[in-house]
């Protein structure tokens, strides 16, 4: 571990411009080769980075975030080729799914070649794979020149980070470098999907939805559903283990939202409101409630959703009352982080 870990600021409209190339990207990438740990934006969440090649990188990032070892990681690559190359097998759903959503919020599991060390995927035959879409991430695997393992950068099981402070919050001294490209667009993680078997199957919902991969390449299995058989789901895809995705504060996910505020706040506790609401309801300002307005439709409360949870922690409220979310197939990835965060440690 470093001890002190810097921030280089790279705005995202840097990453095309010849400045760069002395600049914050080709230092990460230096860091990277040394085997050092350094966190960059992509389009959903920031990803703690190591060289995937690099066993002992790899162990870092363990390490840092506190990860149980079994728990595989994304080896982010910069394009498709260079995804092929990690690969046994590159079935036609994979031809079919990266040309469509690729470089993006997709991430493919598939038979990895013995190169790829085992402290990557967790001791198991298969890699997840993603080729980002971020300019900053492109940047830094161009640039860097090898495939970059990395989980989202924060400690094992809280909330994912969607802007450099967040990550600085949970892993300062942990990692050699953060490099801060603003808040990231698209909020939540990328999809999962196996395509290691039979039919493609989905092991995490995400940005991309499910009907959008379906249109791609037929009929998916869906992934187990939330409690049913954890030792299984854990098996297929270790990083859907329950509680996961939890900010620091108990977070109640309820259909009655003003009542459980009201409630929670004549206890005297303070309390923090994410709010899915038009109607004004008879809910009392006061000092002790913070109300955080959602957006109303799933990508924009996806987008939001990560950040306000961060805040709500940092203002340290004892409470946060989260409004349930539609049960359609469009807010799938949405119900399950809320649903993940909101099981007691
Ligand atoms: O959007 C994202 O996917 C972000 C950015 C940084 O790319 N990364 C991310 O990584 O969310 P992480 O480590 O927090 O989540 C990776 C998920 C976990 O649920 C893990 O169990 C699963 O992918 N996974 C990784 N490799 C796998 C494999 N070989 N087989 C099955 N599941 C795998
Ligand atoms: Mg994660």
């Amino acid at each position: 571990m470093s001890g002190v870990t810097r921030t280089e600021t790279v705005p995202a409209f840097e990453t095309n411009s010849e400045k760069l190339n002395g600049g914050s990207i080709a230092r990460s990438a230096g860091l990277l080769l040394e085997g050092k740990l350094v966190a960059f934006p992509t389009e959903t969440v920031y990803g703690l980075g190591a060289n995937a090649l690099n066993p002992d990188a790899v162990a870092r990032i363990f390490v840092a975030k506190e990860r149980p070892t079994y728990n595989p990681l994304i080896v982010h690559v910069a394009d498709t080729l260079a995804a092929k190359a990690l690969v046994l097998d590159w079935p036609e759903a994979a031809d079919l799914l990266s040309e469509v959503f690729w470089p993006g919020a997709l991430t493919l599991v598939l038979l990895k070649r013995g190169q790829v060390p085992d402290t990557v995927t967790g001791g198991g035959p298969t890699v997840a794979l993603r080729v980002p879409s971020h300019p900053v991430a492109h940047a830094l695997l161009r640039s860097a020149g090898i495939p970059i393992a990395a989980p989202s950068a924060n400690r094992s099981g809280r909330l994912s980070p969607t802007t450099s402070d967040h990550v600085l919050r949970s892993l300062y001294g942990r990692i050699d470098l953060v490099l801060d490209g603003g808040p990231t667009s698209g909020g939540i993680e990328s999809t999962v999907v196996s395509l290691v078997g039979g039919m493609p199957r989905l092991l995490r919902p995400g940005l991309i939805g499910s009907a959008e991969i379906e249109a791609v390449v037929g009929p998916i299995e869906r992934m187990l559903p939330l409690h049913s058989n954890l030792d299984s789901a854990a098996l297929l895809s270790p990083g859907m283990l329950d509680r996961h995705y939890a900010p620091r504060t108990p977070l109640e996910l309820t259909a009655d939202g003003p009542q459980r505020v009201e409630e929670l706040g004549s206890q005297g506790l303070r309390v923090g409101w994410l709010r899915r609401s038009d109607t004004l309801e008879a809910v009392s300002e006061s000092d002790r409630v913070i109300r955080v307005e959602m957006r109303r439709d799933a990508a924009g409360y996806a987008a939001q959703v990560y950040a306000e949870l961060h805040a709500l922690d940092a203002r340290g409220v004892d409470r946060i009352v989260v409004d349930a979310v539609p049960e359609t197939e469009e807010w799938l990835a949405v119900r399950d982080r809320l649903q993940r965060a909101s099981v007691p440690e």
